[in-house]
């Protein structure tokens, strides 16, 4: 059996409680700003996951969802500014107001790569939703129109948030030790 309790090492940032209390802020922003619009929510797989499966339980549910991987050739904590879109999204975007749902900005490289892709498919308009905003790495700028929770330049997991694939399951945020 896995065991409840995060690896010892791990150091709490924010509580299953405090996310989801903030979740709830964000849908209600995001419900207000696209009212009666027609809007497409992307997951950005996989870091995402958790954070887009709770965040459009508190958007309009006829919301459509639609999904899209990027690779940023990274292991560990470490990522690199090459970015490729390994899998794109399957939905007509044309005319449609797009809600990008990323798990963290960090360099910005990513969501920069992926905001470039989705801008070639003709949308109404693009936003970036990130639950967390690692504001002081930006190498790239990037308008990050609504953030859950700004964080210092520490590696974290839990929350959909992995470190080489494990910890995503963890409820709340946790930082990795250095
Ligand atoms: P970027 O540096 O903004 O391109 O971020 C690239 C990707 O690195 C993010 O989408 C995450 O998947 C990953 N990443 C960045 N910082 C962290 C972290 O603290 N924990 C887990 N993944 C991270
Ligand atoms: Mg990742």
């Amino acid at each position: 059996m896995i065991p409840p309790d995060p690896p010892p090492r791990l150091e709490p940032l924010f509580t299953a409680e405090q996310i989801a209390a903030r979740v709830r802020e964000l849908g209600d922003e995001i419900s207000a700003a696209y009212e009666g619009g027609d809007l497409v929510a992307v997951c950005v797989l996989q870091g995402a996951i958790v954070f887009f499966a709770d965040l459009i339980r508190a958007l309009p549910t006829a919301v459509q969802c639609a999904f899209l991987q990027a690779s940023s050739y990274g292991r560990g904590t470490e990522s690199s500014g090459e970015v490729a879109i390994t899998r794109d999204v399957k939905v007509d975007l044309r005319g449609r107001h797009v809600l990008i749902v990323e798990d963290i900005v960090d360099t910005g490289h990513t969501a920069k790569a992926i905001l470039e892709a989705v801008m070639t498919r003709e949308a109404a308009s693009i936003s970036i939703c990130s639950l967390l905003d690692k504001k002081e790495r930006r190498e790239v700028p990037v308008a990050v129109r609504w953030v859950g929770f700004e964080i210092p330049d520490r590696f974290v997991v839990g929350y959909g948030l992995d470190l080489d694939g494990r910890y995503r399951g963890l409820p709340g945020v946790w930082v990795v030790p250095a």
